[in-house]
């Protein structure tokens, strides 16, 4: 799939090995949520980036720069056979497993390779790295066996619902923290672990789109007249809903950062009649664009963009899909810092 905003990325056979070596060991040391492994992700990688070819090299440097709405990693090293199971075992057994943890680490060291720190919210996904990614709580196109009909199920990445397009929460600010908020993440990536039904995460790069809404809807995107409702995936009692925020900001490094959800935002009550018709100009130019679909298994990832793409899926066909996400921040990112190792930050 061809597409100016995305670039792929594989390693030679050397390459792959140095990967595969740096990943085992992360593991072992207990892998991304593990004190010191950060440090020891970033000596890999610069090792790891002595070997790299002109022609990687500056596929790498667009990303790192900003200028790339996602990177597509494939052929990753990955340890030994993993059969699919009959079912998705229970997130504390998988949270022990060291295949996760093994496919986290390879993520961190990914992140660090386009100089991005992983990093956790304090209010999200109980303050840990890793995110695993599945149907745990319902919601899937066939019901778990724990499933009820009559309860609702949570609208996050622990159901098996359909997400709509959106970046990734809070929808505060992008880039520098702002009234005690940390920006939204910088970039997700996300690999498989198991994904037997080959369902795709679906993208949408956004600078085609904003070249399209034209000038004036896009300054008036740029104005703090959009609300947007609480993530379900906070910790209870955190991360409230917020008022008044814009939706577009100007951004030095990639011409602008942006933060939309299609099934969180909607217009407030004060906007103006302007920021209403290019609220709607916006929305409707979403909702016609073509995705762009990326099938993820145990020896690929995809590394977004969080500022200028939009991600999504649909309802989970096979309650066995398992993937594994972590969070980056960008070397232009300036959080509110809880704990430096592993980055834990404010949301
Ligand atoms: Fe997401």
């Amino acid at each position: 799939m061809q597409h100016s905003d995305v670039a792929y990325l594989s390693f030679d056979l050397h390459q792959g090995r140095e990967l595969a070596a740096a990943s085992e060991h992360l593991t072992q040391i207990g892998g991304p949520e593990a004190p010191g492994v950060a440090d020891l992700a970033r000596q890999w990688v610069k090792h790891l980036a002595s070997t790299l070819q002109p022609e990687q090299k500056g596929v790498i440097q667009r990303f790192a720069d900003g200028r790339l709405s996602a990177l597509m990693f494939s052929n990753l090293p990955c340890p030994g056979p993993d059969p699919i199971p009959e079912q998705l075992p229970d997130l504390p057994t998988l949270e022990q497993c060291p295949r996760c943890r093994y496919l986290a680490a390879r993520n961190q060291l990914l992140l660090e390779l386009v100089r991005y720190r992983a990093f956790a919210f304090d209010i999200d996904n109980e303050g840990k790295q890793i995110r695993l990614v599945g149907n745990f709580k319902g919601g899937g196109r066939v019901p778990l066996a724990s499933e009820t009909t009559c309860a609702p199920v949570e609208l996050s990445s622990h159901s098996g619902l359909k997400l709509g397009l959106h970046t990734e929460a809070p929808y505060n600010c992008s880039v520098i923290a702002r009234a005690g908020h940390s920006p939204a993440p910088s970039a997700l990536i996300l690999t498989a672990r198991w994904n037997p039904a080959r369902q795709p995460i679906n993208i949408v790069p956004l600078p085609s789109i904003i070249e399209r809404l034209g000038t004036l809807h896009a300054l008036a995107l740029t104005s703090a007249s959009f609300d947007f409702s609480r993530s379900e995936c906070f910790v209870a009692g955190l991360g409230e809903a917020g008022t008044a925020t814009s939706i577009l900001q100007f951004d030095a490094n990639g011409g602008f950062t942006l933060r939309y959800n299609a099934y969180r935002f909607s217009l407030n009550h004060h906007a103006s009649d302007a920021a209403g018709r290019a609220f709607d100009a916006f929305v409707a130019l979403v909702q016609a664009a073509e995705p762009l679909t990326f099938e993820l298994q145990p020896d690929s990832a995809l590394l977004i963009n969080n500022t200028r793409t939009l991600h999504g899926r649909d309802a989970l066909i096979d309650n066995r899909r398992l993937l594994i996400r972590l969070f980056g921040y960008s070397r232009f990112a300036q959080p509110i810092v809880i704990r430096q190792d592993p980055l834990l930050v404010q949301g």
